[in-house]
């Protein structure tokens, strides 16, 4: 995958990229590129925003900027590529979203700032419009690495074991549900003992266990519990 992230803070992302998962997509052939609205702006000074039209607080980031920083990057070419705007009115992202998005060749994950973004790049620049919440960030940096590692951990040799996201949670494996509970040494600790059934040795009784926990699990957070 070729992954490219607008911001005006690339240097947010340095820490990202240390993680194993993220360096195992990139040795893997994944390209990532941070690429920064002030480096392509056509206004002077560095100038990315403006006030609003129609007045009120704070500032918004201005079309042109936007426009002119994609131009950069991919000229008038952008047929087939998703351009995925990081807003908290977006769609909801979750694991779903995040497989659609892994099997994408070429994903750019737009971040604003300031009180937002001009609409003109929701109605003219982008194919997508994603938040991972109902609850406003300063900026989109943090959405688009929640994004980019749900993302990247899917791509292959990503994960240290090729089968360690087969089983996890909203998996097909799992139906869509949240992953069973997990235990390891000690088997007994302060009095807290792990289920008997885990140790003992019956594959088919473990695997009815976890399912039936990972169901559980599933319904009480549609309960809300
Ligand atoms: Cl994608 N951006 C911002 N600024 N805040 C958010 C968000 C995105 N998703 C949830 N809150």
């Amino acid at each position: 995958m070729r992954l490219d992230i607008f911001t005006l803070f690339p240097q947010w992302f340095e820490w990202f990229e240390t993680q194993r998962h993220v360096r195992n997509a990139i040795a893997g052939g994944s390209e990532l590129r941070y690429l920064d609205y002030r480096a392509t702006t056509p206004l002077s000074a560095g100038q990315v925003d403006d006030s609003p039209y129609g007045g009120g607080a704070g500032m918004v980031m201005r079309v042109d900027v936007v426009d002119a920083a994609l131009q950069a990057a991919y000229g008038d070419n952008r047929s087939g590529r998703r351009i995925v705007l990081m807003t908290p009115s977006g769609r909801p992202f979750d694991e779903e979203l995040a497989s659609e998005l892994a099997r994408e060749p070429d994903l750019t994950l737009l971040c604003g700032r300031y009180e937002g973004v001009d609409e003109r790049v929701r109605e003219h620049l982008v194919t997508d419009a994603v938040s991972i919440g109902r609850y406003v960030l300063s900026g989109g940096e943090l959405a688009a690495m929640v994004v980019a590692d749900a993302v990247l951990r899917k791509l292959p040799g990503a994960l240290g074991h090729a089968d360690s996201a087969m089983e996890e949670s909203f998996s097909a494996a799992l139906e869509g549900h949240p992953e069973y509970p997990h235990y390891t040494r000690p088997p007994t600790y302060r009095g807290w003992d792990i289920p008997e059934i885990l140790v003992s040795g019956d594959h088919e009784r473990v695997r009815e266990w976890r399912r039936e926990r990972s169901r559980e699990r599933g319904a009480s957070d549609r309960e809300g519990a």
